[in-house]
Formats: structure tokens, C-alpha cells, sequence
């Protein structure tokens, strides 16, 4: 055999091989396959970690109870590493690659806007089950989420600053990069004048900045009786115990991006003690479909659910379900299912996708006491 022919045949060789093990990943007859990305790892890695663990409980329980359509669902989870940047390849993977019928993901809403175009372009439905950026599900029709938008949320922490908290002069501290961050602050400042507050001073930061002395000494100077920070957990963090540590003593308070046990980490603590924030659920509820979900999460992960879990538990569910009531996997018909959620009893409340594909949910506020959050009111829409 000539030199020219081995190698013909060679390639041949590999050729076969990778068309027959791709046509078995793809020939799985007996599987759904569901794409999953998250920030398991990086700097909101609680975020992609909770929303995968209430994720899989959702897998599980539908895969035990007979899966779906007759078939298993299998999920691909991907990491986008706390990074916007890495979410396009990512959802192209899942998409191109693996083939996945529908996609749940993200928490964060800057990924969330990231991965959502190519969703929507590829017909391939999306659930977000924690972004509350607007704009999110403004992409496009194939686009969906099972939480509160931020105009909401907004309104709640304006609502509970001046009733509640009594303060009337607020600074405000945002995260210049972040859509959710500058969305939310920008909401805030139309809803909070509105109701008699006044925003006397706004800082930005940049997420994964380690000194923010500079603006906490601005925000100090105009002396406010509370300061809004519409940021994720990392920062809050260090912002709180810095703005301790250069005598700022008046309460913060934020929005579910708080939301991580990592938030009163060290000296936090006992700088965010008497803090206030916003978000989805509390695990004070003493609804049995939360207590029963909190325990199986508790035997399954040994820790407690946070908001996220709750919520990609629900986005799971109410996905299957629409996979179900298709009767098949195409994306416009699972699409069209999703669109006409209505009522659904879900962990997180009932849930009813309105014609902008959001969920209209009541929110909490908590309370940092000792570390931990503790329940202290429910506002709703
Ligand atoms: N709402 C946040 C966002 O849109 C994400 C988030 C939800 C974080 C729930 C914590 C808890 O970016």
C-alpha cells in the first residue's frame, strides 16, 4: 500500500470513529438533554452553586417519578466562571455541541443578557431563575424567568427605607459595570424622590475592586442617614467593613445580589449587623413546600437553600412541565408551553408568565442579625 493510501485509510479510520461516537451521543434515545450555565466557580460562585443544587433536586425527583415524555432528563451544566466574557461559548457549546433542547441559566443578569441572544437566535428556550435585570427577557420571545423584575425590587427597598428603616437622606453606591447594579440604581432613583427620600450622593465601584475607601470617605462627607448598595456579595463585604472602619455607623441596605452566605463572612459580621436586603424567599417561611424543600436540600447538600436554589428548583419544574404539555422537544412548542404558564404552584409562590415573559412575584426583606438573615417583612407587587 502506498504511503499516500495508509493515510487515506487512516483518516477514514478517524473519520468513522468520531461520526459514530457522535451519532450515539446524539441517538440517546431514552434521554432530554437540558442545558444548565452557572458561576460555579469565581467571585459569585454561591450563586452558580445554589442554582445547580436546586436545579439537580429538580432533575432528580422529575427522573424518579418517570422523567419526562417517557424519557430521562439529562442535564449539562456548564461554569461560566463568575466571567460575562465566557458565557457565549458556553451557550454555543450547549447548544452546537451538546444539542440541548432548552437552556436555564443564568443568576447573574449581565450573564444572563450574555447568553440570551444566542438562546434566542438558535430557538433554544431560556429561564432565568434569579435575573431581575428588564432587559433580560427583552431579548427576544424564547426568553423567560420565574423571578420579580428590578423596577420591583426597586420600589420594595424604597418602600421599606422610608417606612421601615425612617430614613429619608440616602447615598447610593453601584457597581458601574454590572447591568443589574446600574438598572436597579437607576430605578431606585426614580421611585425613592417620588416618595419623599432624597438621594444626596452616588459612588461607583468596579465588581472585584478590594479598596473603596476613597468613596466611602465621599459618601461620609454628606453625611447620610443610610446607603443604598444595589451590588453581589463580594463586594458588599469588603464595602461594609471598610465603611465601618472609616467611621460610616449608619445602616446599608441592597437587593438580592446580597444574598450569600459569604456575605458576613469575617468582619462583616459585625459590620453588617442591622443591614437590611431584599430578595425572593426566606427560609423563615413556614409554607410546607418550602420547609419540605429545605429539608431535602439540608439532607441531600448538608447546608441550607438560599433564594437561588428555590428558584432554578421552580424554573426546573415549570421547564419539564412545559416539555411535558408539548407532548415534544422542539423549541417553538416548548416555547409556546412556557408562555402560557399560569398559576403554577411552584415553591417560590404561584407562578404566572405574563406577556413579557416575567413572573409577578411578592418580595422580602431580611433583616443581618448575628450573621445570619433573618425574615422581616413581605412586600407585595
Ligand atoms: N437578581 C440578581 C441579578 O439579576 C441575581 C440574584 C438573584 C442574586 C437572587 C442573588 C439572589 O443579577
Amino acid at each position: 500500500m502506498t504511503n499516500i493510501l495508509r493515510k487515506f485509510f487512516g483518516f477514514l479510520l478517524i473519520l468513522s470513529a468520531g461520526f459514530i461516537f457522535s451519532s450515539c451521543k446524539e441517538t440517546n434515545k431514552n434521554e432530554i438533554l437540558v442545558g444548565e450555565y452557572a458561576s460555579l466557580t469565581g467571585s459569585e460562585a454561591t450563586f452558580g452553586q445554589s442554582s445547580h443544587n436546586g436545579l439537580m433536586l429538580a432533575v432528580e425527583e422529575t427522573n424518579s417519578s418517570g422523567g419526562v415524555l417517557g424519557k430521562q432528563i439529562k442535564l449539562i451544566t456548564d461554569d461560566t466562571q463568575s466571567k460575562t466574557q465566557e458565557v457565549p461559548t458556553v451557550v454555543q457549546k450547549l447548544i452546537n455541541r451538546d444539542k440541548v433542547v432548552a437552556i436555564i441559566g443564568e443568576v447573574a443578569s449581565s450573564r444572563s443578557k450574555a447568553g440570551a441572544p444566542i438562546c434566542q437566535q438558535a430557538k433554544i428556550p431560556m429561564i432565568t431563575p434569579a435575573s431581575t435585570n428588564p432587559e433580560v427577557t427583552m431579548i427576544g420571545d424564547y426568553i423567560f424567568r420565574v423571578c420579580f423584575i428590578d423596577p420591583f425590587q426597586a420600589t420594595v427597598m424604597s418602600k421599606f427605607a422610608i417606612n421601615s428603616m425612617k430614613v429619608k437622606k440616602v447615598a447610593l453606591l453601584v457597581d458601574q459595570k454590572n447591568a443589574y447594579s446600574t438598572g436597579l440604581a437607576d430605578n431606585f432613583k426614580n421611585v425613592f424622590p417620588s416618595m419623599g427620600g432624597e438621594i444626596i450622593e452616588e459612588q461607583k465601584y468596579s465588581a472585584g475592586d478590594k479598596d473603596f475607601k476613597a468613596q466611602l470617605t465621599s459618601i461620609k462627607a454628606k453625611n447620610p442617614e443610610a446607603i443604598f448598595i444595589p451590588g453581589y456579595y463580594t463586594d458588599v463585604n469588603l464595602i461594609a467593613i471598610q465603611a465601618r472602619e472609616i467611621g460610616l455607623t449608619c445602616p446599608l441596605f441592597g437587593s438580592d445580589g446580597w444574598e450569600s452566605e459569604k456575605l458576613t463572612e469575617g468582619k462583616a459580621k459585625d459590620a453588617l449587623e442591622g443591614s437590611f436586603f431584599s430578595t425572593h424567599v426566606s427560609a423563615d417561611d413556614p409554607s410546607p413546600a418550602i420547609q419540605n424543600f429545605i429539608k431535602k436540600y439540608k439532607e441531600k447538600y448538608g447546608s441550607q437553600p438560599d433564594a437561588m436554589a428555590f428558584l432554578s428548583y421552580d424554573a426546573g419544574m415549570i421547564l419539564f412541565d412545559a416539555i411535558k404539555k408539548a407532548g415534544d422537544t422542539k423549541g417553538d412548542m416548548i416555547r409556546d408551553q412556557l408562555a402560557k404558564v399560569k398559576d403554577y404552584q411552584g415553591i417560590t409562590g404561584l407562578i404566572t408568565i405574563n406577556k413579557d415573559r416575567n413572573a409577578i412575584k411578592p418580595a422580602v426583606v431580611m433583616e443581618i442579625k448575628d450573621g445570619k438573615f433573618v425574615y422581616k417583612e413581605t412586600i407585595a407587587p
